[in-house]
């Protein structure tokens, strides 16, 4: 066997090409969000490539040579491939975001199966994969696959003729089987995915939800170990929960902009609390059923009418797909009924913000914050648990109220756990939130972060890493 050594400095010393939908922004550090930040510092770490789809410009490269755009920062270099538009919306839009992300969050009510969604995603992949073919040094590169838009790159590349040992980390939910069988294309996703060398997910649920619904669908059987053996070839499944890097959050927060600074001890000085959520405007998020737990606080727990506040900040995401326009109407009907009902001249219930806001100031933002309401309906991880409890003051910390379907949950079991779907219990959550004495608080969040410090983003990418270097 390999030493520890050994096995680290062959993982180092390979270059490391990482392909995702999305390309990080390499001039911008400071705005990168967990998974860009995850990626680029290793990236930065090492030396490597990053390709990604190019954003803006799609349209002009129909063809079949791929039309790459080259740019080099420090030790890192993108690579951003344009791509037809109209196969790309189908790809994007349709397949990824209207067909497996509604799949893997486990809402069949909302998949639509349409054959060109499928075509254009198998297209677009085999246009990663010829671009890939043409960027890579040789068979040593290590290559890193990111997530659900990806899933038949591997197998496009062995086509190929490539032998590199490839790596894919899905970072959402794996649906479990009788849900992931419903879809009539699950067999070939099945046999794409065993085309990669190490297959990375977020929690020990979806890694056996993948290892029940690859034995369904036949051939495949996993050792004791996890391995599958496929076309000859081994396959590790394996589960590399993703964290954030914990100091430099931590950093941010407490450095917080000068306002949010002036709001927050003018809330302390009146005896005022703020609630807040941050999230993707996604159906997944569990949005609607927040408001209406907060509002059943106000109901239940009238002591907090006027002294508690819910900050909800929503960014834009995905807008060209239906069920995110249906969402967004949906919640903000709730914020304004919610407001309807409740608010007063001097008092806004919940302050709903649809935008984007700067890492620095959502930092910020957290840690002003004496809950952190996390409640999705099903997340692969959810870093925004992490991220406010990183955020959190360790002599005055606020309390995390977290969804047992954010996978987020399998690691932090002392935050008060809660199911999403039961609006009462929710509020009872936040209510207890609010009332925590600080002992029990300080107690709690020491358990958190260290958890959260066990489990960060550098430890999940060399873990990730180290397992894909040492496939035979
Ligand atoms: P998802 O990947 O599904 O969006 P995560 O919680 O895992 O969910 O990651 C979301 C990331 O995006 C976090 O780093 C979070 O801070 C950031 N983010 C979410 N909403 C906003 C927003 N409105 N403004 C700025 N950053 C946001
Ligand atoms: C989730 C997905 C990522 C995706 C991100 C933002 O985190 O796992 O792959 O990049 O959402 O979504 P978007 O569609 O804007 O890339």
């Amino acid at each position: 066997a390999l030493g520890d050594r050994h096995t680290t400095n062959d993982a180092r010393s390979r270059r490391l090409v990482v392909v995702s939908n999305r390309l990080g922004n390499v001039r911008d550090l400071a705005q990168a969000g967990g998974l860009t930040a995850g990626i680029l510092d290793a990236l930065a770490e090492r030396g490597g490539l990053w390709l990604g789809a190019s954003e803006g410009h799609h349209g002009s490269a129909a063809g079949d040579e791929p039309l790459i755009h080259l740019e080099r920062v420090g030790k890192i270099e993108t690579a951003a491939l344009t791509l037809p538009q109209q196969e790309y919306s189908l790809y994007y839009n349709g397949y990824a975001n209207s067909t497996l992300w509604p799949l893997f969050h486990y809402r069949l009510d909302l998949v639509q199966h349409r054959s060109e969604f499928l075509h254009a995603y198998r297209q677009i992949n085999a246009r990663f994969a010829q671009a890939l073919a043409r960027l890579l040094s040789g068979n040593d590169d290590l290559i890193w696959v990111h997530d659900y838009h990806l899933i038949p790159l591997a197998a496009a590349l062995r086509r190929l003729g490539l032998g590199n040992r490839i790596g894919f980390f899905l970072h959402i939910p794996f649906p479990p089987p009788d849900l992931f069988v419903a879809t009539p294309d699950h067999a070939e996703l099945i046999a794409d995915l065993l085309q990669y060398d190490v297959l990375g997910f977020q929690t020990a649920t979806d890694v056996t939800n993948f290892r029940r619904s690859a034995r369904a669908t036949g051939s495949t059987t996993f050792d004791a170990g996890g391995i599958a053996q496929s076309s000859g070839r081994t396959v590790l499944s394996r589960s590399f929960p993703i964290g954030i890097d914990v100091d430099a959050f931590a950093r941010m927060a407490n450095e917080a902009a000068e306002d949010v600074q002036i709001d927050s001890m003018r809330r302390q000085i009146l005896g005022l609390k703020q609630i807040i959520g941050v999230d993707r405007l996604d159906y997944s998020k569990g949005l609607p059923g927040r408001m209406q737990a907060f509002a059943r606080l106000l109901e239940k727990h009238p002591e907090n009418e006027r002294a508690v506040t819910y900050l909800q900040i929503a960014s834009p995401t995905r807008e060209e797909v239906a069920a995110y326009a249906e969402i967004r109407a949906q919640l903000e009907a709730t914020a304004g009924s919610v407001n309807g009902k409740y608010a007063d001249l001097t008092w806004t219930p919940i302050r709903y913000i649809h935008r984007t806001v700067p890492r620095s100031r959502l930092a910020g933002l957290l840690r002003a914050s004496q809950v952190g309401l996390v409640t999705p309906l099903r997340d692969g991880m959810n870093l925004v648990a992490k991220e406010y409890i990183a955020a959190q003051d360790p002599a005055d910390p606020g309390v995390l109220v977290l969804s047992r379907f954010a996978g987020a949950a399998e690691e932090l079991a002392q935050s008060l756990i809660v199911n999403p779907y039961a609006v009462d219990e929710v509020a009872d959550a936040i209510a207890k939130a609010l009332a925590m004495p600080l002992e029990e608080r300080i107690a709690r969040h020491g358990a958190l972060i260290e958890r959260i410090r066990r489990n960060d983003a550098a430890q999940w990418r060399k873990s990730f890493l180290e397992a894909l270097a040492n496939m035979s």
